[in-house]
């Protein structure tokens, strides 16, 4: 499948089938994240993964709606952002090269708490965008998730230091999922109305 068929395949999943994801193609994922870009490569993140029934059920219990899926998929992915000022500077230094630490010292932080704030979480979210690709190029489903409670999921993982954004709920369908484009074909607006060419 070429990246437009995966586009047009990869869904959010709602119902999974209770079949493990193999250990090999985890280690993959793991990689890839590992591989993500970001601004100036600050790399400003945790990813953790949790295959463990009974801790993914602890999980499950603080994902409001997403409960059941939680509770169904092979594995749960969380994703994390670097948010304590101090320890971010020195983790940056080790991260990015001269010249980002340099763009970071001139550019983004005169600009305030917040707006770093802010510019680290977008990092985060470009990881979403390459997993959720990665997961559909290997046939593996997923299920995007801000519908958490984030504070839970910190306290339960109590990494100094870093926030809980979202997760991401990965295995393999149900059949029985209605949510799967064979059953309720894709919507999005028009591309007429969200892409435009321009020229001066
Ligand atoms: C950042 C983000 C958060 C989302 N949170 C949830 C969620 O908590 N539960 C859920 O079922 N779907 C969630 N979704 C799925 C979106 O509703 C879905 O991507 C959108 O409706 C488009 O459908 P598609 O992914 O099937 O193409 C989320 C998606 C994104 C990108």
């Amino acid at each position: 499948m070429n990246f437009l068929e995966l586009a047009q395949t990869r869904y959010t999943t709602k119902a999974y089938r209770p079949q493990q994801i193999p250990e090999d193609k985890i280690q993959d994922l793991k990689e890839i994240l590992r591989l993500t870009p970001s601004s100036i490569n600050s790399q400003p993140w945790q990813f953790v993964f949790v295959g463990d029934e009974a801790t993914k059920e602890q999980f499950a219990r603080v994902s409001y709606i997403n409960e059941q899926r939680v509770n169904e998929a092979s594995h749960l992915v969380v994703f994390l952002a670097h948010n304590n000022d101090t320890a971010f500077e020195t983790h940056l230094h080790r991260a990015t090269s001269e010249i980002g630490y340099g763009f970071y010292q001139s550019i983004q932080k005169p600009r305030g708490t917040a707006f770093v704030q802010e510019w680290i979480y977008r990092q985060v979210y470009i990881a979403l965008g390459f997993f959720l690709s990665a997961c559909a190029a290997m046939g593996i489903d997923s299920t995007p998730m801000e519908g958490i409670i984030t504070e839970d999921y910190d306290r339960l993982l109590k990494i100094e230091g870093y926030k809980t954004l979202f997760a991401v709920a990965i295995g393999y369908r149900s059949d029985d999922d209605r949510n799967q484009p064979s059953q309720r074909p894709k919507t999005r607006l028009p591309l007429a109305e969200v892409v435009r060419d321009f020229s001066l």
